[in-house]
């Protein structure tokens, strides 16, 4: 039997990075989104510096938000050691903050855990030396593990991927080079490509490019709140 449903309008958008002195609200924003898309993504770094009042201003703002929002936190939602605080008030206005599992919502099937960085393809860090390097590699691994067990449970045939770390080096390019490593890490693509997903989001980069793909060639958005879409507004609007 094929898959006839209509497609899903998921808008996607990362980095909202809302402040204490809530310089920017995204009421508006959520409101139009509303009206363009059938469910709402955010690809972490939702608050500043992780601080709770800065997550009870972005739950105010979500109330505006008539749709289904799923996300994930980014680093920055971890400064200030709160990450469970924010997440609590995120849910408690019903937001969908995944930190690996899955959603299922009108067909599609959204994963989404944080990630973490340690570089790309041959030049990633290896688990190798000190133990404090270890530390860091096992992070990523533990990310990953999380990641796939989170891709196992889909029972959809289509799916989002939604990270806060990049997958891949292209839609990172512009960033500079010597911080590449701290971007993400191809791991996660590693474990993505397993799978058959209709797409994967994520965020952090605030300079990096668009758009981009896997080695196994499944496509990859940069969304982060900076990056110039396709759309011409903050949020990419995908047809999943
Ligand atoms: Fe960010
Ligand atoms: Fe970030």
């Amino acid at each position: 039997m094929s898959d006839r449903q209509p497609p899903l309008k998921v808008a996607a958008l990362g980095d909202l990075h809302v402040r204490e002195d809530n310089a920017e609200s995204y009421r508006e924003l959520f409101g139009d989104i509303s009206k363009e898309a059938d469910v709402l993504v955010l690809a972490g770094d939702l608050t500043d510096l992780g601080k709770p009042k800065e997550a009870e201003l972005l739950a105010q703002d979500l109330k505006a938000c008539s749709i289904p929002v799923v996300g994930v936190l980014g680093n920055h939602d971890y400064e200030c050691g709160a990450h469970e605080e924010v997440a609590r008030i995120l849910r408690d206005v019903g937001m969908k903050l995944l930190d690996g599992q899955s959603v299922e919502i009108d067909g599609v099937g959204f994963v989404g855990v944080k990630g973490f960085a340690g570089g790309f393809g041959r030049r990633m860090l290896g688990y190798f030396g000190e133990p404090a390097m270890k530390q860091f590699v096992n992070e990523t691994m533990n990310e990953t593990l999380r990641l796939e067990n989170a891709m196992r449970q889909v029972r959809a045939k289509r799916s989002v991927v939604v990270l806060h770390y990049a997958p891949v080096t292209d839609t990172i390019e512009s960033e500079p080079l010597e911080i590449y490593p701290f971007l993400g890490s191809s791991r996660l693509a590693e474990t993505i490509d397993r799978f058959k997903v209709s797409a994967i989001v994520h965020g952090h980069a605030h300079r990096g490019r668009y758009e981009g793909r896997t080695p196994g060639g499944q496509p990859v958005y940069n969304v982060a709140r900076h990056i110039e879409k396709p759309t011409g507004k903050p949020y990419a609007l995908l047809e999943i």
